[in-house]
């Protein structure tokens, strides 16, 4: 074992990890099965956006830290093996562990003793015993004395992460005490306090995490859904329920989605005992692109032939990050209305079009995602001037300001202190 630590995956979570470490002076082999991903690396390139990101990458490049490989097998050269695989959930309700169980297979006849395999990847309660469990009875090693087994979960949201690397408490839990302090040694090396549990707390803190999240944020969704139907202003209602009022507020409405939140609840419901809770938490989520919809629906009348714009693809605020976005679901629905949808992101990878071409003679215009390039009076304003003369404005996010999830432009844009020369009649 000549390197210090490996780390399999080098997605959104690996990646970030990978180049922290080897920016603190370790040996790090990162290993990933997309030739893409690897030639990026190599190069000294990021192949996302992550704040801060390409300052490191060009340190760890210049340092040469960070060595890659295609074969999972190269990773039992450091002492230290991080899974930062992706665990995508089965439509059935269930963690999907593919991809972990592939480089668990690649990895047992390398692994030697004295390794610590510490699980990063978001997983169902039991997975890391599981995965200890599966290292014995292949290879006769017995975990937490000649092998070490972890779960060190990442807690960090995308575009956040060389922020919090060394502020969010690390939650450690280890199979056997030894299997504990083995993984500690690793993660002491950021600033950020090590908190050591048992490995199946370790996995439930991490989805309690994600399913707070995604239940906090169904509410004021659902809230919105329901104002829709009393004629009712949910901006204003939240306005109500939060003001100085001294136990906890209530969020602000929008698209609540992407790659971890909209699969990670299922890895607790695969056997929850209360099922279809967060079922329908995610339902709530899931319905507000149809809403929107809708919505525009009952003011515009049938949608066939209308252009829509869509402000954003990213599932996220200012990330390039469109996995699992709602703007896609959204953009789905719309077309299977037979509408022509523009489409403009500054962030995607997918090519969409520029600001002024997608908003120009629109009809209606809805922000799917609040990049702060949307947000603001002057981008309304220039909605207003662009877009078809009666145009819609769909803005869940209130990145415009007008405090209106459904509204004209010309008319919002004046409650957001625009200048523009009149007001039409409430959507
Ligand atoms: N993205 C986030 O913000 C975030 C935050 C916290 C936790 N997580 C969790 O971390 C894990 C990874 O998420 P991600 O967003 O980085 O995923 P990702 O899809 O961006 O990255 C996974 C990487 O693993 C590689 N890979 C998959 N199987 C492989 C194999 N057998 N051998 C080699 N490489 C392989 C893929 O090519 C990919 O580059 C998931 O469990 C996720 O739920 C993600």
């Amino acid at each position: 074992m000549d390197r210090d630590v490996s780390v399999i995956g080098l997605g959104r979570v690996g990646l970030p990890l990978a180049l922290s470490l080897a920016d603190r002076g370790l040996t790090v082999v990162g290993v990933d099965r997309d030739p893409d991903r690897l030639a990026a690396v190599r190069d000294g390139r990021m192949p996302f956006e992550e704040t801060g990101g390409d300052e490191v990458m060009a340190r760890v490049h210049a340092a040469g830290k960070l060595e890659v490989s295609e074969l999972v097998a190269d990773a039992a050269r450091a002492k230290h093996v991080i899974l930062t695989i992706g665990t995508p959930s089965f439509s059935h309700i269930e963690i999907d562990m593919r991809d972990i169980r592939s480089a668990l297979d690649d990895l047992l006849p390398v692994l030697e003793p004295g390794h610590s395999v510490v699980l990063r990847s978001t997983i169902a309660p039991g997975t890391t015993e599981f995965v200890a469990g599966y290292l014995e009875s292949k290879r006769g090693f017995t975990v937490g004395e000649d092998l070490f087994v972890s779960h060190a979960p990442e807690r960090i949201a995308a575009g956040k992460f060389f922020e919090e690397i060394d502020s969010l408490p690390q939650i450690v839990g280890g199979v056997g005490a030894r299997s504990t302090e083995v993984c500690r040694e690793l993660f002491d090396v950021y600033e950020s306090p090590v908190v050591e549990t048992t490995p199946v707390q370790a996995e439930l803190a991490k989805i309690w995490t994600n399913i707070l999240r995604y239940a906090t944020f169904a509410l004021p969704n659902l809230l919105m859904m329901d104002c829709e139907q009393y004629g009712a202003n949910v901006f204003e209602v939240i306005e109500l329920i939060n003001r100085d009022y001294p136990r906890g507020g209530i969020k602000m409405p929008g698209f609540t989605a992407g790659t971890c939140l909209r699969k990670d609840f299922t890895f607790s419901e695969e056997r929850s005992h209360a099922p279809g809770m967060l079922l329908a938490v995610s339902r709530v989520n899931e319905s507000v692109p149809l809403f929107l919809v809708e919505g525009m629906k009952r003011r515009l009348g049938a949608l066939r032939g209308r252009k829509v714009a869509v402000l954003g693809l990213a599932f996220k605020a200012d990330t390039d990050d469109e996995r699992d976005s709602l703007a896609h679901k959204l953009v789905r629905l719309l077309e299977r209305e037979l509408v022509e949808v523009a489409v403009h992101d500054p962030h995607v990878p997918t090519p969409t079009q520029a600001f002024e071409e997608a908003v120009g003679g629109a009809e209606a215009v809805v922000v799917a995602t609040n990049h702060k390039e949307f947000c603001g009076a002057e981008r309304l304003q220039a909605v207003s001037r662009l877009a078809a003369p009666e145009a819609l404005v769909v803005d869940p996010w209130n990145c415009f300001g007008a405090a209106q999830v459904f509204g004209y432009a010309t008319e919002i844009a004046a409650i957001a202190g625009a200048d523009v020369p009149s007001a039409k009649t409430s959507a």
